[in-house]
Parts: structure tokens; sequence; C-alpha cells
């Protein structure tokens, strides 16, 4: 197969392209409920780490998606960027870092804390106000989860230039990525 960019250098370029249309930074976040039921709703796109194949979102504890991903945290995430025409659907399993996390003394997760802290306090005012009324800038409301999407495939599509270009890369089991074409 002819040689293309990585999923994350092809990213970096429309993250950058992209970088003065807020509404860029807008994906569509899919996930499941207990009868099977799709459910998909807009979030705010909060970082990578592409080393460790890691997305990162924001949302409220109270929010139905979290009872969703409790009972299934397969997700798919749908992004488009309209200025290169090209989307990408990343599909992995979410892990929730709420508050109190049930294995606390672990240091992975005290590590995973630590990243919920940054988060947090990297917000506006405004924003960590929205998860309740008396934020402190030092801790995390208790409503406040962090969401890690743990990449294992993203389905890229390029619209432009023609002809129209499909690529689809998957995780393997030694954790390194595998491209195939596929049909646009
Ligand atoms: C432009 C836009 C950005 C949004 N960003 C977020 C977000 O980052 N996190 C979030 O939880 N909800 C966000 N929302 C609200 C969600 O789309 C959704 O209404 C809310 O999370 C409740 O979804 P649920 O009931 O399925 O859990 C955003 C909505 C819009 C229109």
């Amino acid at each position: 197969m002819q040689q293309h960019l990585s999923w994350q250098e092809t990213i970096h370029r429309a993250l950058s392209v992209h970088r003065d249309i807020p509404s860029s930074r807008f994906l569509q976040l899919a996930t499941v409920d207990i009868h099977g039921h799709p459910h998909c709703r807009t979030l705010v796109f909060r970082g990578f780490d592409q080393d460790k194949n890691q997305l990162y979102l924001h949302t409220d504890k109270r929010s139905e998606k979290i009872a969703q991903l409790e009972s299934n945290n397969q997700v798919e995430t749908c992004w488009y960027f309209s200025e290169t025409r090209e989307q990408f659907r990343i599909k992995g399993q979410i892990e929730c870092i709420g508050h109190l996390d049930a294995a606390m003394e672990q240091p992975t997760s005290r590590s995973k804390q630590q990243l919920r802290l940054a988060h947090w306090q990297n917000l506006s005012d405004a924003l960590r106000e929205s998860y309740g009324p008396n934020y402190s800038h030092a801790q995390p409301d208790e409503n406040f989860t962090l969401l890690i999407v743990h990449i294992t495939q993203v389905d890229y599509l390029r619209l432009a230039p023609l002809p129209h270009l499909r690529l689809l890369y998957s995780l393997d089991e030694q954790g390194k990525w595998q491209t195939k074409a596929g049909i646009p």
C-alpha cells in the first residue's frame, strides 16, 4: 500500500489548519445504553496523549452518559474538519476518572487523579462553576469527570481532493498501528 501519514500526524495537521475555528474542537460521542440503544451528543475535545493513544473529554458525573458508560464503555467519536473535509471516527473504550476513585491508593490511580486535577485547573472559572457553584481552584468539583478514550481504531475519510481517501488504522496485539485502505 502507498505510504500514508499516521492518523496522529493527520489529526495534528487538521487541528493546526483549524486552530482559529473554535467549532472544530467539537466532536460527537456515541455510547450505547443497557437496552442496546445508541446515544450521540457533542462534546469539546480536551486534548490527546498520542504516545498513550488517549483522547481527553470532560463531563458531569450526573449526566446520562456516565450510567451508559458504566454498563458499556465501548464508544465511537466522530469528528469532522470542515476546511480540509476530513472525518475521523475514533473508536475505543472510555475510562471515567471521577471523584474519589475506588482504587485511590494505587499509584496509577493517583497519577490519573493528578491528570484530572490538571484538567480542572486549566478550565475557565465560568466552566468550573458549571459543575457546582462553590468550586475551588485547588480541588476538582465532585461532579467533574475526566473521560479518557483509550483509542484502538481510527477510521479516516478525506473527501478532498478527489478521489476520496479512506484509511482504517487499528492497534494490533503488539501495540503497533496497522493501516488498511478502505472503500470511501
Ligand atoms: C457545542 C457543544 C459542546 C458541548 N460540550 C460538552 C462537553 O464538553 N461535555 C459535556 O458533558 N457536554 C457537552 N455538551 C452537552 C452535550 O452535548 C449533552 O447535551 C450533555 O453532555 C448531556 O448528554 P447526556 O444526557 O447524553 O449525558 C456540549 C454541547 C454542545 C452543543
